[in-house]
């Protein structure tokens, strides 16, 4: 499958300004067809929902396209698709609706290896209902999450599995699927966060066994719009809290409040723009994206190589995690410098990065590396390219050998 970088960077007006944007895993650029979405859906005059006219349809048809397109890249239905602000705030929604089920008896587990969004939520859900929290630890230096100790952690009196399926620091990609069996096996829910891993690859959220899949748009080159997908099935049996007048149909009802329906356009469009991203002509746009995504993968993988390798070999460099399985971010530290000081010589030489715990809160504690401002972040996504990587190298050898 070809994957021709360059015509996928024309499509992105922000890259044109010069800087390597490595910072993608924080966040990502746009391509102009999402650009072009949102205002495209402004300028037609959108409505409220549910209304008899025009503005309000083309708002009602915007957010069933957006449900299909998540579903679709998901690998999910679209009945079950919660759309919201952010992964954050729906994984609080969904916590504090489980959670009301919950008692004294109940346990819920979740891991050091995950971005605070998929621990605190949960932790405080079940402090709320005096549920008990068990911790799955992380393998370090290697930052493996050993599927293996679920079998010790989970048990009959586990109600939920909260796991992710990539670090957003490490890049580790746990065996999801190992996990999400032993939690089923127990009569336990998983919810899995997906937001790091959904743009570094083709997604099947039935293959990962999770009951919650969730995601966020912005970190795959749409808005900033969060999404979580389940089996309408499993969301009929959850009531969270709501408005009386608003919809109690699933899944409007885990949807508090207005959508914004013009970025719900951008999100579809970002869906599109995914699945255009490899030559694939035909075939649904689930299976062009699972060809697409296979094929941004490749590309990122390669250029892993060359970033973490660099990087590696640099003595004045320590590199964080080297999981078999991971997505292509790195994540170090410079002798000599804090990771704010690294990222400021590197935006001096216009270079994003990120520096700080990324809100891998735990994982930063158990590197002992929190209190030290962490680490620097380097993420790859399908629209770096060697010259991205190769300026960074070429940067942060500079710090080399100094002091
Ligand atoms: C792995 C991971 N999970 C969750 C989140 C939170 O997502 P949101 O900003 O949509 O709340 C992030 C954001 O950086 C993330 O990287």
């Amino acid at each position: 499958m070809a994957f021709d970088v360059t015509k996928v960077r024309a499509a992105y007006p922000a890259l044109a300004d010069g800087y390597a944007y490595l910072d993608g895993a924080a966040g990502t650029q746009l391509p102009e067809s999402v650009i072009d979405a949102i205002s495209g859906a402004q300028r037609a005059g959108l409505g409220n929902s549910g209304g008899a006219f025009p503005a309000s349809s083309r708002s009602d048809l915007i957010t069933a396209e957006c449900r299909a397109a998540v579903a679709d890249l998901a690998g999910g239905t679209s009945a079950g698709v919660i759309l919201g602000p952010s992964m954050t705030t729906l994984t609080f929604r969904l916590a504090n609706a489980l959670a009301a089920g919950w008692g004294p008896a109940d346990e819920v587990v979740v891991t050091r290896l995950d971005h605070d969004a998929n621990v605190r939520p949960w932790v405080l859900a079940a402090a709320s209902a005096g549920a008990t929290i068990r911790w799955a630890e992380v393998d370090l230096p290697a930052g493996e999450l050993p599927a293996g100790q679920f079998a010790e952690l989970v048990s009959g009196r586990t109600r939920l599995v909260a796991v992710t399926a990539a670090s957003n620091v490490i890049g580790t990609r746990p065996d999801v699927a190992a996990i999400t069996a032993i939690a089923r096996a127990a009569g336990a829910l998983s919810y899995v966060d997906g937001v790091h891993a959904t743009p570094h690859g083709p997604t099947d959220m039935r293959a990962l066994g999770a009951d919650f899949y969730a995601t966020s748009a912005y970190k795959w080159s749409g808005p900033h719009i969060g999404a979580v997908v389940a089996d309408p099935a499993l969301l009929e049996s959850i009531r969270p809290d709501k408005v009386a007048p608003a919809p109690d149909a699933v899944p409007d009802r885990f949807e508090q409040g207005t959508l914004p329906f013009a970025d719900l356009a951008g999100v579809t469009a970002a869906v599109d723009h995914l699945a255009g991203l490899a030559d694939a002509a035909s075939g649904t746009r689930r299976e062009r994206l699972l060809a697409a995504m296979a094929a941004a993968q490749e590309h990122e993988e390669q250029l892993a190589g060359v970033l973490l390798g660099g990087l590696a070999a640099m003595p004045h460099v320590t590199m964080y995690g080297h999981a078999r399985d991971r997505t292509a971010t790195a994540y170090f530290t410079v002798a000599g410098r804090t990771p704010r000081q690294v990222a400021e010589h590197l935006a001096a030489r216009r270079i994003n990065v990120w520096d700080g715990d990324n809100y891998a809160w735990e994982l930063t504690g158990a590197l002992g590396i929190r209190d030290a401002g962490s680490a620097v972040r380097a993420g790859l996504v399908h629209y770096n390219d060697r010259e991205d990587v190769d300026r960074l190298l070429a940067a942060v050898a500079e710090l080399g050998g100094r002091d």
